[in-house]
């Protein structure tokens, strides 16, 4: 394969341009007064998919946001690739914590990208690394260089649980027949250090409202005579985790994979600064669950955490009040072998239990989804190494993530392929939070890998 970096390096400024147009669309899937912002995100991924070299492209719709599909079939005796992102993005709340608009791009350096970062939401989560797969397509398209078929389906619906990504996908398990999937939506560990994310954690995410008196009460006249539920309900959150910070609901450890001394060995080989760590967050100590290391704790461990929790009175001054109501937003992150259904089950059934009968519990499941766990002992995982030490000169590192991406493990269920998460981001990038923003030199970088992935995917596939 000829070099991409003369390419890139005439096309760079268009690259960047085109992706900061992208990004000026404020497509939030979870707040419906963005839905015509979300639709003309997809008709830019369709004409660019389109421009790119794509035969054919759809705008597949769903009950939700509509799935962008395009393919281009050289060879049916060819492997096909199947690449996987979406087009959302998470809402820019809080907003007055960004420095510039969230959908007013704009390109600063920071110290950990000198060569500047586009500062939007969505720079990296992940319209940015999306985007580096429309543009390697469109190099390897336009210099005769598409060793084998591609087909593209970029989702709008990720940040809100992908649910009817998934009825597409039993649906059209034909259409989307794949040797292997890629993905562009996690992170590595940093521009020198280069890896491929191994694993993503399954999810459980609730919301509880616990109900004392019909009504708000006066704290003096009723004030201790009465179950408060704000008091009540941190109260059983706080009990949800022991001293030790293991959680306490029964059955939630049954099926953890516990690793051997091996695999923690190898984990722990992976560079990892805890100062610098503790530096960036501002934080005088790390902590978590006693017997696991910070990489452990946040990528191999399952958690507990309350996302949101509101109640009574938060207004200016004070008003002596005892709530009839108190809520809160739960997420369990899960690792292989849990099931996020059981595990949604087991809380409900033990949050319940623990209630006292002066108040009422309502528990509403929200979305979830299983982890998954990339096999490095195949052909999909030897072509990404091989590309990254044809673009970064060094092997990568195999890294478990924390985060979640659910609809990796359906794939696996209903199209019976793996995933392959080829993640250029860093977890500096601010992903979800004010001031998200994604590397010029990994954008490039990821357009420069991904067409070698496809050279020795397509190579290896040969020879198996
Ligand atoms: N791209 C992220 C997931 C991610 C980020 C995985 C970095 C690994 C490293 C994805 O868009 C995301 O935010 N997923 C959600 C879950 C989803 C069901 C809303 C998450 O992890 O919270
Ligand atoms: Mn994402
Ligand atoms: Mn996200």
């Amino acid at each position: 394969m000829e070099s991409l970096v003369p390419y890139i390096t005439k096309h760079k400024n268009r690259f960047i341009n085109e992706l900061v147009e992208l990004l000026k669309i404020p497509s939030i899937s979870a707040d419906s007064t963005y839905k015509l912002d979300v639709l003309k995100t997809a008709d830019i991924i369709k004409t660019s998919l389109k421009q790119a070299g794509c035969d054919t492209v759809e705008i597949c719709k769903t009950e939700g946001y509509p799935i962008v599909y395009g393919e281009k079939i050289i060879d049916s005796k060819l492997p096909t690739i199947l690449v996987y992102g979406h087009y959302d993005v998470q809402p820019p709340d809080p907003i007055e914590l960004w420095d510039s608009p969230p959908f007013e791009p704009i390109i600063k350096t920071t110290e950990k990208h000198p060569e500047g970062a586009i500062f939007a939401r969505g720079a990296c989560d992940d319209k940015g690394q999306m985007y580096m797969h429309v543009k390697a397509l469109e190099f390897m398209n336009t210099t005769n260089q598409l060793p084998c078929n591609v087909k593209f389906m970029i989702e709008g619906e990720e940040e809100v649980g992908s649910v009817n990504l998934a009825t597409f996908v039993k649906e059209n398990k034909e259409k989307l027949k794949n040797d292997v999937i890629l993905i562009s939506d996690t992170g590595m560990i940093a521009n020198h250090i280069p890896s491929i994310t191994t694993g993503l954690r399954g999810l459980s995410y609730v919301e509880v409202e616990v109900t004392g008196p019909n009504r708000d009460l006066h704290s003096g006249l009723y004030g201790g005579a009465v179950a408060n539920p704000i008091n009540i309900l941190t109260k059983m959150i706080a009990s949800l985790h022991d001293e030790n910070n293991h959680i306490t609901i029964p059955g939630f450890y049954d099926n953890v994979e516990e690793l051997t001394d091996t695999a923690r060995a190898a984990m722990a080989k992976a560079p990892f600064n805890l100062e610098e760590y503790q530096k960036t967050l501002a934080i005088k100590s790390v902590y978590g669950e006693a017997g696991y290391t910070t990489n452990e704790r946040n990528a191999i461990r399952p958690t507990l955490d309350v996302n949101g929790i509101w109640g009574g009175y938060t207004g200016e001054g004070a008003k002596t009040v005892i709530p009839s109501k108190a809520f809160a937003k739960i997420s369990m992150r899960l690792v292989p072998n849990q099931n996020w259904e059981t595990i949604t089950q087991l809380f409900t059934t033990h949050f319940k239990a623990i209630a006292p009968k002066a108040v009422t519990v309502k528990i509403t499941p929200h979305h979830g989804g299983q982890g998954y766990v990339t096999p490095t002992n195949n052909i999909a995982y030897q072509a990404a190494s091989k590309a990254y030490q044809s673009t970064f000169g060094k092997v990568p590192i195999p890294q478990r993530s924390g985060g979640s991406i659910p609809i990796v493990a359906l794939f696996e269920q209903e199209l019976k392929s793996k995933t392959i998460l080829m993640g250029f981001g860093l977890d500096s990038d601010a992903i979800h939070s004010p001031n998200e923003h994604f590397g010029i030199w990994n954008y490039l970088k990821g357009i420069e890998t991904i067409p070698y992935f496809y050279k020795y995917f397509t190579e290896l596939f040969h020879t198996k």
